[in-house]
């Protein structure tokens, strides 16, 4: 084990491209503001929002309307605009990147997930897959054959469009096999760490797509050991406590505030080295969102070497319930600084005026 406790380390500032900050219609869960807040705690200075709000972004109205309102945050703010139903949208809004979703192939089928990808190859945009296909869905249960029909599909695609893709919270090492030359992978802290027999919470352990057997989650950390996965990101997906409690809990789970920590912690027992959790929460990142976090640039975060005890309500933004409650994370973060200035310090965020992209 490292004898660095109780040191610390100053790193470039972390980029979570998939998150759920909600507002509008599902304020009461969680906010533009307070999902900041918790990005910030967690030494995250970039994020990629998630167009699944409601409504859902499918207009280049409403992806203007977002964006505007994430450029007041006090951390750099992205956006994946959702399926438009019409692609002309795509043109209008040139995102830099577009969320498919099980319910979008539901509802407008393959086709048109492959007109969207002709338009992105034109647009230069990069096509993020929520990857399960929806035909493998089986009521409630849905297997992970449902990722490997989803893959072949994205393939597809990639080989029919030539549009960028990128497959985000895979949960399989096959996948990662699959996807190398064509599509770039994201991991979540909970398919990395927890699985059916370590997750008993029902409502808290329900998560789309689902957490899977014990081997499954050793293969896919092997298979991040391995160098296979480019990114790591959490789906920080908040809904309120009574929610995750209820009969029919939301699927989603909350862990932007300590996922850096949760890496850290991968490094301290072996599995990645240092190098390696800064190409996966930030380099690659930071690269497929387009942003420039460089520790010149005035964005950074500082991380004491100490282990800690997860707990929910310590985190800084809405959602103070996570499955990870009790773990033992090792590496705190002490301070994170956009931009020149520091946000976030010894627990508090502190002054949330808007960071300025000076770029
Ligand atoms: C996400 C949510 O709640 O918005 N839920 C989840 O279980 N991951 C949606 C999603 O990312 O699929
Ligand atoms: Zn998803
Ligand atoms: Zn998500």
């Amino acid at each position: 084990p490292l004898q660095l406790s109780n040191s610390y380390l100053i790193l470039p500032g972390f980029v979570d491209i998939h998150v759920h900050f909600r507002d509008w219609g599902l304020a009461y869960k969680e906010t533009l503001m307070g999902g900041a807040r918790s990005a910030l705690a967690g030494g995250v200075v970039a994020v990629g929002d998630m167009p699944n709000t409601k409504p859902h972004i499918r207009t280049a109205e409403l992806y203007r309307r977002r964006m505007e309102e994430g450029s007041r945050l006090p951390i750099i703010y992205r956006l994946h605009m959702g399926v438009p139903e019409d692609v002309g949208e795509l043109h209008a809004a040139k995102p830099r990147s577009v969320k498919i979703y099980p319910e979008d192939v539901e509802r407008y089928g393959w086709g048109h997930v492959e007109a969207v990808g002709r338009a992105c190859a034109e647009l230069g945009c990069l096509l993020v897959f929520h990857c399960e296909d929806p035909a493998y869905f089986r009521g409630g249960d849905r297997p992970p054959e449902a990722e490997l029909a989803c893959v072949e599909r994205a393939w597809a695609v990639a080989r029919r469009t030539g549009t960028r893709i990128h497959l985000t919270h895979v949960t399989l090492p096959q996948t990662a096999e699959l996807s190398r030359g064509w599509a770039t992978v994201d991991v979540t802290p909970h398919h990395l760490l927890l699985d059916r027999e370590n997750c008993r919470h029902r409502g808290l352990c329900h998560v789309n797509p689902r957490l899977r057997t014990p081997e499954l989650r050793r293969g896919l950390l092997a298979a991040l050991a391995a160098g296979m996965i480019d990114v790591y990101a959490t789906d920080h997906a908040p809904h309120t406590l009574e929610e995750k409690n209820s009969g029919d809990p939301p699927p989603g789970i909350c862990s932007l505030d300590v996922a850096l920590s949760l890496l850290l912690s991968l490094w301290r027992a072996g599995v990645v080295d240092l190098g390696d959790v800064v190409r996966l929460y930030s380099c690659r990142p930071s690269r497929l969102l387009g942003v420039d976090v460089g520790i010149e640039r005035g964005l950074f975060t500082v991380v004491k070497l100490e282990e800690f005890v997860v707990r929910g309500g310590e985190f800084a933004g809405s959602c103070l319930h996570t499955p990870f409650e009790g773990f033992r994370a090792f590496g705190r973060v002490v301070a994170t600084a956009v931009g020149g200035r520091v946000y976030f310090s010894n627990g508090e965020v502190y002054d949330i005026s808007p960071h300025v992209d000076r770029a």
